[in-house]
């Protein structure tokens, strides 16, 4: 396959342009997540691409954004789903997801969840502890079922990534060891309501080096040429996810170079290849848009009061996470904190960031804000979630409503003492 080298920046660019992003914002308000649903079929293209002439199925990770119509969107372009919990599971059957397309991932899944993922025949459960296993088998002889199961290995390898998303380290909650895998796989070879069918691996999210997982491949594979000498039936090949975007000036894995290492890995290995894109495929196709409150001037710092804040967008208050923020008017620029307005020191969305002087109404965009954003959203502060906003061929179309009071007070409201 010809190399093409793709870019996965923030960019207001496509549908994402200044003006549009006016328009909706004066249309819905704000706080306001705007998608790109055009780019987000670019990306997917892109990666599936990237595996052209291979057995490979993408299943987006729903937790970087677990909106419908963007499931939908991705359902339309025949992906598949990683799911971590049952909630994410029915998102994806009702976005139109294929049950034959799902996966169920998660180092702690409760028995209701084991339950219904069994009932709803979906393609296998991920298992993370010998513990698990014993469960889930137990929860498949009550059905009478044979589970399809695959098992998380860790490979014990530093993913050279943010400490919060590396998962990929012994000393990390992810996964078992190889040794413990193998024992897995033969006693679940073993059992009548048992069927492992697939081996499982990922090292973390916002992965920028290639090499630590060209090794991790590597392992794995060679953990499932020895569980197929066992006569372990194996189809399926998962990498998870992990690809990185540039929020800053971050160097990507390109889909070809990321294809190439994993084909290397698994030369002579007959499985079809999984991969569990979530950042990648939606993170720079979103922007967070807020509105200026006001601006505060402190002896020491500029703060800019907008009124998006961290239970919206907690990327930077939980990670100090760094987003790129642009205001929608242009002018001479100082640095600024952007705050919002939740009563904690540690709400930001951006610290000494260049911004022109600014006024009440004037419109900040928050980028790289398509993934890890809305789905981490919280009521914190009682505060409603979000409006979204999807632009698709030039158009534009709510995928959100604002979340409104009554709604967000409806489950303790009618428990209230008379
Ligand atoms: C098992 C698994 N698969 C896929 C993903 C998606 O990762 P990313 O959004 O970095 O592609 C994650 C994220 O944590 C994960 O834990």
């Amino acid at each position: 396959m010809e190399q093409v080298i793709l870019s996965n920046e923030p960019t207001l660019s496509g549908n994402l342009t200044q003006e549009n992003l006016k328009k909706v914002a004066k249309m819905y308000g704000t706080p306001l997540y705007v998608y790109d649903f055009d780019r987000i079929e670019e990306h997917y293209k892109q990666l599936k691409a990237a595996f052209s002439g291979r057995k490979a199925l993408i299943c987006y990770a729903l937790k970087a954004n677990s909106n419908l119509s963007l499931v939908q969107k991705l359902a339309s372009l025949e992906s598949g789903a990683d799911c971590v919990s049952i909630g994410e599971v029915k998102r994806a059957l009702l976005a139109g997801i294929p049950k034959y397309k799902i996966i169920f991932s998660g180092v702690g899944k409760k028995d209701s969840e084991i339950k219904e993922a069994l009932e709803l025949d979906i393609l296998f459960l991920n298992l993370e502890s010998k513990e698990e296993l014993f469960r889930v088998e137990k929860i498949a002889k009550e059905l009478g079922k044979s589970a399809r199961i695959s098992v998380r290995v860790n490979p014990n390898i530093d993913p050279k990534t943010h400490p919060y998303i590396s998962t990929g380290l012994q000393e990390n909650k992810f996964g078992v060891s190889v040794e413990v895998a193998k024992e897995m796989y033969v006693y679940a070879k073993n059992s009548p309501h048992l069927e492992p069918i697939a081996i499982h691996f990922h090292i973390g999210s916002q992965l920028t080096q290639l090499d630590p997982i060209k090794e991790s491949a590597k392992k794995i594979a060679s953990l499932a040429h020895s569980l197929i000498a066992l006569k372990i039936d194996l189809k399926f090949f998962d990498i998870g996810g992990g690809l990185g975007i540039t929020y800053k000036d971050e160097k990507i894995i390109q889909p070809y170079d990321y294809a190439q290492s994993i084909l290397e890995a698994l030369r002579g290995l007959d499985l079809t290849i999984i991969c569990e894109p979530g950042r990648f495929l939606v993170g720079n196709c979103g922007v967070f848009l807020s509105s200026v409150l006001y601006e505060k001037q402190t002896d020491k710092k500029r703060f800019v009061i907008v009124d998006g804040a961290m239970n919206d967008l907690i990327r930077p208050s939980l990670y100090n996470a760094y987003h790129k923020i642009v205001a929608l008017k242009s002018g001479e620029q100082t640095k600024a904190d952007i705050v919002g307005p939740v009563c904690e020191s540690g709400d930001f969305l951006g610290k000494d960031i260049s911004l022109p002087s600014l006024e009440h109404n004037d419109l900040l965009c928050v980028m790289s804000a398509g993934a890890y954003c809305a789905s981490m959203g919280s009521n914190y502060n009682t505060r409603l979630k979000c409006a979204e906003v999807a632009f698709e061929k030039g158009k534009e179309k709510l995928v959100k409503k604002r979340e409104n009071f009554e709604e967000l007070i409806q489950n303790e409201k009618e428990l209230m003492q008379k």
